[in-house]
């Protein structure tokens, strides 16, 4: 696993939406990049370079699929707290060539949810799969609404949201955290780590935690993040703040091993 600790929370975004507009310019075969994306306040940075990069001419989404993480059970797209209606908020709606019909997001007004989660995962298959999942994690180490004790090889289904979690994201609901709905349908973590490489942003104090589990300790359900420590092509982009409960031996090798990373 890699770890790029940058400066600070813009750093840490430039660094990821260089690394993706690398990928995707690099992708010479003959089928499109296929992307994975997540929401949350961790990526808008990201969002906000990949646009610029893609208004200035400098970087193409024509020939990218991407797929989303996950979608709350019970949003229509309209609401503004869905996740469909951030991706577009944040980023489809600013690209200039951005494809409508090579945007996958979760349907969380699906009626037969589970027929929506095996819909997904076979899309993802008929790509041949994703090349590059770029996610965030919750304070608890959840990849995607993969909360605590689910299982490391599960795969894109329905999945019910932790207090904890309702709570953190009751800020975006008028800090009402009967307002956040209780489940949500999201890729798995075997759905994640079968990607060809994953891109995990993690930063601000309040990560610092599920970083050093993320990193430093054993892999575990308790974790969820932990599983990319059996990925061959994980990386960690995170910021000085989400550090803080590194040990000083982890903190200064990823520093050392990386110092040209640093932007
Ligand atoms: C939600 C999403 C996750 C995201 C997490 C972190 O729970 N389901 O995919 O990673 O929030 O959000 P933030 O980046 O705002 O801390």
């Amino acid at each position: 696993m890699r770890v790029v600790i940058q400066e600070n929370y813009e750093n840490m975004s430039k660094w990821a939406a260089n690394y993706i507009a690398a990928k995707i310019r690099a992708h010479k075969e003959d089928r499109p990049f296929v992307l994975g994306l997540p929401t949350g306040s961790s990526p808008i940075g990201v969002y906000k370079e990949l646009v610029r990069m893609n208004q200035a001419g400098e970087l193409s989404f024509a020939n990218v699929v991407t797929f989303n993480m996950d979608e709350y059970v019970g949003l229509p797209r309209e609401h503004d707290q869905s996740y469909w209606y951030f991706m577009h908020d944040n980023l489809f709606d600013h690209l200039v060539d951005m494809k409508p019909e090579n945007i996958n997001i979760l349907n969380g007004m699906a009626e037969d949810p589970e027929a929506e989660c095996a819909r997904y995962e076979a899309k993802i298959a008929s790509y041949g799969g994703i090349d590059l999942f770029m996610g965030g994690i919750g304070v608890d180490g959840h990849l995607a609404f993969n909360e605590p004790y689910t299982s490391l090889s599960s795969r894109t289904g329905l999945r019910a949201l932790t207090t904890e979690t309702r709570l953190v994201n009751s800020r975006f609901f008028g800090n009402d955290m009967e307002a956040v709905p209780k489940y949500a349908l999201s890729v798995g973590i075997g759905t994640v780590t079968d990607s060809r490489e994953v891109l995990i942003l993690i930063n601000g104090h309040n990560k610092a935690r599920a970083l050093a589990k993320s990193v430093e300790g054993g892999v575990s359900q308790k974790w969820t993040c932990s599983a990319l420590q059996l990925h061959q092509a994980a990386i960690i982009a995170c910021d000085e703040a989400a550090c803080g409960e590194l040990t000083v031996d982890t903190y200064k090798y990823f520093l050392d091993i990386e110092k040209d990373e640093r932007l």
